[in-house]
């Protein structure tokens, strides 16, 4: 695989002329498709002071604390809003996506980004697996039969049976090995075109913040590591971080 911003050259030689112009860019695997979701407020002082075992324990549950219980817990309150309309519209582009093909994401919630890729592209077949019950109980009606409860590491679809599927900011959830399995579903599942968005940290004080924040999450590191993880699960497709600053 590819390093991030790594291009390949136009095939030239060294005994050939050299190009003036790369004539094409190879597949650049490090990609931003949330630049356009508004950026959460986040108060690390706040949620490293109501920080507990208990806590995190009720968090991990992804229930209905973490979801729509108080900041402490998780989102504070996760309603509709069409935040992830421009982003699902950036995917359809980004995947070239069309009425008819499938996508999947998962780790979906409550399936948000799901709805907002049909309204985007009508005609599009989404569908998303969570292992929240309560946010799958908490989706839009219309997604009835589109969302399924389940676990990234072992996705109850068939081999190449999307034509994109992605995950955002899900994996970090999971132990180091499982986070391996699920990304190998991932791939197992795709027709090649994917995107995976986890937690890391580029810095040690962006990892201090990180550390002072996190509830949920079981596996995270520096991108290096997360990119020895993709080799090692065979991951082809794409990836961005969620960093704190
Ligand atoms: C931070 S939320 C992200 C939700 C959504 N993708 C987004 O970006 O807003 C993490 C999600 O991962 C789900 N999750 C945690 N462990 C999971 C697993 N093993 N398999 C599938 N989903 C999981 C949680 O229920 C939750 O919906």
């Amino acid at each position: 695989m590819l390093k991030p911003n790594q291009a390949v050259s136009a095939g030239v030689s060294s005994t050939d002329e050299p190009a003036p112009v790369a004539l094409f860019r190879a597949h650049m695997p490090k990609i931003d498709l949330l630049s356009s979701l508004p950026k959460s407020k986040r108060d690390v002082q706040a949620r490293f002071s109501d920080k507990s075992p208990e806590v995190i324990a009720l968090s991990k549950q992804f229930g209905k604390e973490y979801f729509d219980g108080s900041r402490a817990y998780g989102y504070g309150g996760y309603r509709y809003d069409g935040r992830w309309l421009p982003v699902a519209r950036d995917m359809i582009r980004h995947f070239g996506l069309e009425p008819g093909m499938r996508v999947l994401d998962v780790g979906c919630a409550k399936g948000f980004l799901v709805k907002d890729f049909m309204l985007a592209c009508p005609g599009l077949e989404a569908f998303g697996l969570d292992i929240s019950e309560y946010a799958l109980r908490h989706s839009p009606e219309e997604l009835t039969g589109r969302l399924h409860l389940g676990s990234a590491v072992s996705l109850p679809f068939p081999d190449s049976s999307f034509d994109a599927v992605i995950s955002l900011n899900t994996l970090h959830n999971l132990e180091r090995p499982d986070v391996v399995r699920a990304v190998r579903e991932i791939e197992r599942v795709s027709r090649g075109k994917s995107f995976i968005q986890v937690d890391a940290y580029e810095t040690q004080a962006q990892r201090a913040l990180f550390l002072d924040w996190v509830l949920t999450a079981a596996f995270h590191d520096y991108p290096d590591q997360w990119i020895n993880l993709f080799e090692e699960a065979g991951y082809t497709g794409d990836y961005f971080w969620t960093i704190l600053e």
